[in-house]
């Protein structure tokens, strides 16, 4: 199994990497990832490439028995080449980023493409067959630190491209966006705006008041361009290498639609920080951020860079306990990981990430956390095989939307509405049921899940309502939720009754909604709304949960619908975590989906692998805790995990 740290020798003198290569070695560490911020020593003059360090640092790794995964270096260019090119990104003042952090470049940039063309070029024809590469990451963090939007000239010649070629001539555009509103009428594309702020100086109010068709088309616009800058990578590195390609995506990060992103790389890697400077993620969150990334390409994949120290930039996140950084791991391989690379592997003195610790400190000697993950990678040569290709064993998905979330985003409906935090809520129910349930797009909804929960899915197609109507008819159950339906594919509202195309699904009408923020109490136990209410009329469907106040009293909140072998659910309102559970609970045990109870603070996860079943325990608390599995009671000490398998325990 590939267990590895993130290398940058570059930043050591050339003979410490010895030294280093041995500690991997000794730590169990079989793999680095390197050079993917190391353009400028890579080419340090325009067109002159220097390679010698690097085969230098790789051979010295490879004595060591460490193969490597060689980052393309694009994401920080060289003080030459900017100071040649005008290659900054513009923000929506037209204010250019400037050099002095990393990420500052356009994805649309002529310059900036020709010049990552030449250095993956040539780093591809150099290492393609190196055998001591074993794989690519292109770029690093595609859209971090805020860079998925550019508004500069480029992007806006290139803007009007992308949309002339999706409508064709201006008319259909502007019939479509309905450009007549306020009087946006274009007469050619290249006239189209990018919608930056116009005139909504803070004074104003920082609004946002473009037309939300061009909004949404300008996200889709922007996401593209990375993803062709990318395709412009992978293209490259597979005329001279076979080794399979991968980017560092982030888990639950929402500028760029990921499903397409995925569509040009090997395989999906990902960068798995808990706690730092800017975040303190929870367990379920964790763990749902493991299952988006599987679900990027329906697939297993791997970290490539894992928190190993206390980390942030100017301030830090806690230091992982004794026993978390086991823990991780494992948690990682329960939803689908099977490499796992550690960032890094030692910390850097100097440079914005000093306070990012790695597995070694500023002064290198292993300690606590290294003999942890040294640990952790014998029992990953002992046990790793168990996660290679493994499936996991879920009837039930939920799907999340790049795009809808992007519609959600334009036009958010009211101050509490979060569509990030909604699809979170039913992650977290189902994760505490014990469904485990399986995150991904629209794609992935087949008879293989007893039930597809699609929350908020704003924007329906004529052929997502297909899919969906055989999905339920051959007996699935979905489950909808309060703003679904609402939108064309255009980020218009469907003018037809709401749930709109869903309508005949649901079973039941939209007669009003109210967003006023008030408590509304809901029958059957299900707690209180507090920010959305759909006021439901049924048709065909049964009543499951009605409202107990407001002059909406005794309407329908939560209904079920029975079409062809299967069933439609429609909560009509925002629920608090234990309401939820208890209509999830209600919702599986209808549809027979499978689920293993378990403590909160705890996951029991079933993998399947080579035939074998097994299931993972995780206690992510500081105190023991029990769960029963598979008819026996196992008792998990603190940070602790157990497989239970037939013959192992
Ligand atoms: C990641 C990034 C790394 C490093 C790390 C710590 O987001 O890919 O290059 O910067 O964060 O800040």
């Amino acid at each position: 199994m590939i267990y590895g740290v993130d290398y940058y020798p570059e930043h050591w003198d050339s003979s410490e990497w010895r030294s280093h290569s041995k500690l991997m070695r000794e730590g169990n560490f079989n793999t680095v990832r390197i050079a993917e911020f190391a353009w400028g020593r890579l080419e340090p003059r325009e067109g002159e490439f220097d390679f010698s360090w690097l085969d230098e640092a790789i051979s010295v790794l490879a004595e060591e028995g460490i193969k490597v995964i060689l980052g393309t270096p694009t994401a920080s260019p060289p003080r030459w080449l900017v100071n040649k090119y005008d290659i900054y990104m513009r923000d929506k003042y037209g204010r250019p980023r400037g050099y002095g952090s990393r990420r500052e470049c356009c994805s649309n940039n002529p310059y900036y493409i020709e010049r990552s063309k030449e250095i993956v070029t040539a780093m591809a024809q150099y290492y393609g067959k190196n055998p001591n590469v074993i794989g690519w990451q292109i770029d690093n963090e595609f859209g971090c630190h805020d860079t998925t939007h550019c508004y500069c000239e480029h992007c806006k010649k290139a803007f009007g491209s992308w949309l002339e070629r999706k409508y064709g001539d201006i008319k259909t555009f502007n019939k479509t966006y309905g450009t007549v509103f306020w009087s946006h009428e274009y007469e050619s594309f290249d006239d189209v705006i990018l919608p930056a702020y116009n005139s909504c100086e803070p004074t104003h109010g920082d609004i946002r008041t473009h037309n939300p068709s061009l909004d949404m088309d300008f996200m889709r616009f922007s996401s593209d361009s990375w993803i062709a800058y990318a395709k412009m990578q992978t293209a490259i590195i597979r005329r001279f290498s076979d080794r399979p390609i991968t980017h560092n995506l982030m888990g639950h990060f929402v500028d760029i639609d990921y499903y397409k992103l995925g569509e040009t790389l090997d395989f999906v890697s990902w960068d798995n920080y808990i706690e730092d400077q800017w975040a303190s993620h929870t367990y379920e969150e964790v763990s749902m951020a493991h299952e988006v990334m599987r679900g990027v390409k329906d697939k297993n994949f791997w970290i490539m860079e894992e928190q190993s120290g206390p980390c942030g930039w100017d301030v830090m996140g806690g230091t992982p306990r004794p026993g978390q950084l086991r823990l991780w791991v494992y948690q990682a391989m329960a939803h689908g990981c099977e490499g796992m690379v550690y960032f890094r592997f030692k910390a850097a003195p100097f440079g914005m990430e000093q306070y990012w610790y790695g597995v070694l400190d500023h002064d290198g000697i292993p300690r606590r956390r290294y003999y942890e993950l040294q640990k952790t990678g014998e029992e990953m040569q002992k046990w790793g095989h168990l996660f290679q290709n493994a499936q996991t064993v879920t009837d039930t998905l939920i799907v999340k939307s790049y795009e809808t979330g992007w519609s959600h985003r334009i036009k958010r409906h009211t101050s509490g509405f979060d569509y990030d935090g909604i699809v979170h809520s039913y992650y977290r129910a189902n994760n505490h049921l014990g469904t485990n349930p399986a995150v991904g797009s629209e794609d992935m909804i087949s008879d293989k899940y007893k039930v597809v929960y699609m929350p908020a899915y704003s924007i329906v197609t004529g052929t997502l309502k297909e899919k969906l109507e055989n999905y339920v008819r051959n007996g699935g159950t979905l489950v909808l939720s309060y703003r679904s339906g609402i939108r064309d594919e255009y980020n218009n509202m469907t003018t037809l009754t709401l749930p709109g195309k869903l309508r005949e699904l649901v079973g039941a009408t939209v007669e009003e909604f109210d967003a006023a923020s008030v408590d509304v109490k809901v029958s059957g136990g299900l707690g209180k709304s507090t920010v959305w209410r759909d006021i439901l009329s049924a048709d065909s469907a049964e009543t499951v949960a009605v409202y107990d106040s407001e002059f909406y009293k005794g309407s329908a909140a939560v209904t079920v619908n029975k079409f062809g072998k299967g069933k439609v659910w429609y909560i009509g309102c925002d629920l608090e975590d234990d309401a939820l559970y208890k209509l999830v609970k209600r919702i599986s045990d209808d549809a027979g989906a499978e689920y293993i109870p378990h403590p909160v603070g705890t996951e029991a996860v079933k993998r399947i692998s080579d035939g074998k079943e097994y299931t993972i325990l995780l206690n992510y608390t500081d105190t023991p805790q029990t769960v029963s599995c598979g008819g026996a009671d196992v008792t998990l000490v603190a940070y602790g995990i157990e497989i239970v398998m037939k013959g192992i325990l």
